[in-house]
Parts: C-alpha cells; sequence; structure tokens
C-alpha cells in the first residue's frame, strides 16, 4: 500500500484531502515524495510564517528539545517567562495564558470573559455576542461560538451562550446588547468566512459598546495576528486594542501554540484551578515562538510584509479572471469572474503552487518571508490557469 492508502486506512476520514503526499521543506517550497516541487501561498494555513525549516527557528527547537522538552505547569521556565514578556511587550497586554491552538485559546477567552462578568455582577450575565460568518474553531463551544448554521449539525447540544449580530451591521449589534452580554467576539479580518474584514466604523461601535456597557471585547486574531496582516496585530490597523486578544497559528512558526492575551482590567480574572492545560506553554513551542517574535519585530520586516501584500494584490488585480482582492497583507481572499475556487487550487497544485480557498475566493495565506521572486514565480503559474 502507498502513503495515500495506508493513512486512509488507519485515520479518521474527517478532512477533504488533495492527493499531495508532502515529504520535505525549504524556504518557501515544498517537495512532494517524487521530488516534486510547490511554491507554497498556503503555508499550512497560516502557520509557517518563517517557511519551512528556517534555520535560527531550527537551531532554537533543537537546542531547546536537548535542554528540556516538557516539564509541568506546576514548575516555572525561564523561556515561558521570556515568551511571554515578549509577546506583552510587543502587544501591550499585560498577561496571557498558554495552549495548544486556536481553539484553546478562544475556550480560554470565553471562560474569562464570563468569570469577569460572574465575579463581578454574580450569575446571569454569560452571554458572548460573535458575528455571523465567524469562525472560531472546532471544540464544542468554540463551533457554538462560530456564526455559521454549516457548523451547527450533528453534534447537540451545544454549548448555550451565544449570540450572533451581522458582521458590519451596527444597528444589528445594537439590538442584541442587553444586561446578559458579557462580551462581544469578533475577528477584523473573518478568515475561513472567507477573507471579510470588518470596516472602521462598525469596529468603533463595538468598541464603544463595550466601554459603555463594561463588556469585554475579545480579538480573534488567530488568522489576523502575528503580522499576517503587516502589522503584528491587525487591531493596530484599526487604532484599537481589545481587552482580549487570541493567536495560535503563526506564532511559533509550525509547532502547536495558542495564547490568550489579557489587559489590566482583567488579567487576574483566571486565579488558580480555574483554567489549565497540560501542555500548554510547551518549552519547544516557546523556543520556536521566541524566533518568531524576534523575527517580527527586528529591521522593516512588518513593514515589508504590507509592502509584498500590495505588491501582490497589484499583480493580482491586473489579471482579467479576477473580480477583486480583499484582504491586508498576506492575508488575501481572490473573487474569480468565471471560474471556481476550489478547481483552480487543484490545478495550481498540478502546477507546483500550493494555495487555498475561503467560502467561494481563492486565499493566499504565504509564509511572511516570502521572496518578490517567489511571489513573481507563483503569481506567473496562477496568471497562466485562470487564462
Ligand atoms: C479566526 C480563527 N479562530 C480560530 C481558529 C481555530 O484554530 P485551531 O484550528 O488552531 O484550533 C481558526 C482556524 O482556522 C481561525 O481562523
Amino acid at each position: 500500500m502507498n502513503t495515500i492508502e495506508r493513512f486512509n486506512s488507519h485515520i479518521m476520514p474527517s478532512y477533504g484531502r488533495y492527493d499531495l503526499v508532502l515529504q520535505s521543506g525549504n524556504g518557501r517550497t515544498g517537495t512532494d515524495e517524487n521530488g516534486k516541487n510547490y511554491v507554497d501561498f498556503g503555508s499550512g494555513i497560516g502557520v509557517n510564517s518563517l517557511g519551512y525549516c528556517d534555520e535560527a527557528w531550527v537551531e532554537a527547537i533543537c537546542a531547546q528539545a536537548r535542554k528540556l522538552q516538557h516539564t509541568s505547569n506546576y514548575y516555572y521556565t525561564e523561556i515561558q517567562a521570556d515568551f511571554a514578556e515578549k509577546l506583552c511587550r510587543m502587544t501591550g497586554y499585560s498577561k496571557m495564558f498558554f495552549g495548544n491552538s486556536g481553539a484553546e485559546a478562544n475556550e480560554c477567552a470565553i471562560k474569562l470573559a464570563r468569570k469577569y462578568s460572574f465575579d463581578k455582577y454574580g450569575k446571569g450575565r454569560h452571554n458572548i455576542i460573535t458575528l455571523v460568518n465567524s469562525f472560531h474553531g472546532r471544540t464544542l463551544c468554540t463551533l457554538s461560538a462560530t456564526g455559521q448554521d454549516v457548523f451547527h449539525n450533528y453534534f447537540f447540544p451545544f454549548v448555550e451562550g451565544f449570540i450572533y449580530a451581522k458582521a458590519n451591521d451596527i444597528e444589528d449589534l445594537r439590538s442584541k446588547i442587553d444586561d446578559s452580554v458579557c462580551a462581544i467576539m469578533f475577528e477584523y479580518i473573518q478568515g475561513e468566512g472567507g477573507v471579510v474584514p470588518l470596516n472602521q466604523d462598525f469596529v468603533d461601535e463595538i468598541f464603544k459598546i463595550c466601554k459603555e456597557k463594561d463588556i469585554l471585547a475579545i480579538a480573534d486574531e488567530v488568522q489576523t495576528g502575528v503580522g499576517r496582516t503587516g502589522t503584528f496585530l491587525a487591531g493596530e490597523q484599526f487604532g484599537v486594542r481589545a481587552n482580549i486578544t487570541t493567536l495560535a497559528k503563526g506564532l511559533a512558526g509550525g509547532v502547536p501554540i495558542g495564547v490568550c492575551l489579557a489587559d489590566e482590567k482583567c488579567c487576574d480574572v483566571l486565579s488558580k484551578g480555574t483554567h489549565g492545560s497540560t501542555f500548554g506553554g510547551n518549552p519547544i513551542s516557546c523556543a520556536g515562538g521566541m524566533t518568531v517574535l524576534e523575527r517580527l519585530s527586528s529591521g522593516d520586516f512588518l513593514a515589508e510584509v504590507k509592502q509584498k501584500g500590495d505588491y501582490i494584490k497589484e499583480k493580482l488585480l491586473k489579471i482579467p479572471e479576477v473580480e477583486a482582492v480583499d484582504g491586508m497583507g498576506l492575508m488575501l481572499g481572490i473573487s474569480l469572474k468565471t471560474k471556481k475556487a476550489p478547481e483552480i487550487v487543484q490545478v495550481a497544485l498540478e502546477n507546483g503552487l500550493l494555495l487555498l480557498t475561503a467560502k467561494e475566493k481563492l486565499r493566499m495565506l504565504p509564509p511572511l518571508t516570502i521572496s518578490y521572486e517567489e511571489i513573481d514565480k507563483g503569481i506567473d503559474i496562477l496568471e497562466k490557469l485562470l487564462k
């Protein structure tokens, strides 16, 4: 049996996969079992932020594995302190909690918001407003938080206490606010929902309501965060900072991590015994994460992400089949005039280019380190396919 047959014999069929067995990677190029190369415009859904096997990142991970690979959260480690200190300094947050994925980071945010309200106002103020078309994860609670009916199936009963408001509709949002609401949770750009940005007025309104009513703002920056949009947090470009921000995906460059950042208002709510995770804060993940944070805070790295995003957008908009390009920095969603995105992703793969979809759009989340030469190479392949 070949790899795909063995895989399918023993692994649950919960994903729709492409017939591609990736065996190794170097920089922005992945290589399959047969030695064929692929320019990667997906980076494992925005995870390999520094590309494949970045030298400094590999070095940091290996050095940490040789030193201490794990310890329980009953003890302290220096690498966790280093990472948390740097991340809080870079984002302006007071404290953070370590998990292992975006869903876990969001679970933490939801628990934190409910406990903040419980501690201050008692029972009954537990509802969280999330947005229609959002995506917050695959655990039962984060599926419940996700504002898409398609995810609310099979696994009944779902978790209570989520109210869905229409994105970019201030009136609808206002109509959902009452004394039962403890938080508003949102993505600045809905990623899985089709790369749909919130508009400035709507974001301003969220923050206004939160301030008026002592409701916590929770920004799910699992996909938009860690430099993806050209600033470390996408919220910076809207001129706001939520009380809570969640990060995961690219934060440790390709090893599991998820964090929940909290500001001075709510950073001590999760008191002793109220939350935990065996693997949370794994030293190897923290070592990988330190490399990512150091790279992103060096020189003009983030400004270049923005410039590269603008460069890709400009090139894409010259392709006649391209209807529109949404997104910021290196998080881009492409609407096509006549062709179907999933079909293009399949043909692109056959032609040596890895792409993603988001709803009906093509989606690009290339490694933040992608070069202009690699961008040209990838767009050339796409352009030919779209002719
Ligand atoms: C905005 C957002 N939140 C949460 C998640 C869930 O992250 P994870 O798959 O790491 O649990 C995702 C994943 O795509 C996401 O895009």
